[in-house]
């Protein structure tokens, strides 16, 4: 809780609509979840490249990134995974207030640690995105090396493995990447959250 003599000071400062109004969006958080190797960073990407070239203002938050620095400290027991989120929702929270587009690219493996993030940035605010790719597809890709390791039991707790991984039940999109080019997901996700972001500068 925060102390007696902290005062928040919002009513004083440029308020988030006439920051969307300059930004000529509506801000949001998309939110993408999925396992590790499921494609959301890639398309957390492709999209921000397909919002900015349109004239749109967006930000990517991404684990491997966030890890290095603000979270550092947290490793992947499920208490540390979600001070992970419950810091990145903050974070989230304050670049949307600052009318920003935040795509989000976290694993956030279980229902409980999304609706953290869903009630810290607001639900209004929170756009879930399933990014659905099969743990065969995922392990089989293997970018990173780490699920072989984690089947060889060199890496304990690894999500999809022996730790796990809840999908969400009603998402406001699914991308089932299976098939799909990482353009034609960039342009399903692009064609869903544009009549919501949208807004006609005056
Ligand atoms: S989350 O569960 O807390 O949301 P986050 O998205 O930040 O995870 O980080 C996931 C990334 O960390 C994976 O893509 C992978 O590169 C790496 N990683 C390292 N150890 C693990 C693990 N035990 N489980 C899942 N991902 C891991």
């Amino acid at each position: 809780m925060a102390p007696e003599n902290i005062h928040p000071i919002f009513d004083r400062l440029v308020s988030r609509s006439a920051r969307e109004d300059r930004l000529g969006q509506h801000a949001r958080v998309l939110w993408l979840t999925g396992l590790s190797g499921s494609g959301k960073s890639t398309i957390a990407e492709g999209l921000e490249q397909k919002l900015f070239a349109a004239g749109y203002f967006p930000q990517v938050l991404d684990g491997d990134n966030i890890r290095m620095g603000i979270n550092n400290n947290l490793g992947f027991s499920l208490a540390d995974r979600e001070e992970n989120i419950r810091r990145i929702a903050e974070v989230a929270k304050l670049y949307v207030n600052s009318g920003l587009l935040v795509i989000s690219s976290f694993i956030s493996p279980t229902r409980d640690i999304r609706s953290l993030a869903a009630d810290i940035i607001g639900a209004g605010d929170f756009l879930e995105i399933f990014v659905d790719t099969p743990l065969d597809v995922c392990e089989s890709r293997d970018v990173k090396g780490l699920y072989a390791k984690a089947r060889r039991g060199e890496l304990k707790g690894f999500t999809g493995i022996d730790s796990p991984y809840e999908p969400p039940t009603a998402p406001f999109l699914r991308i089932a990447t299976a098939g799909l080019s990482v353009e034609a997901a960039v342009d399903q996700l692009y064609a869903a959250i544009l009549p919501i972001i949208h807004r006609p500068t005056s």
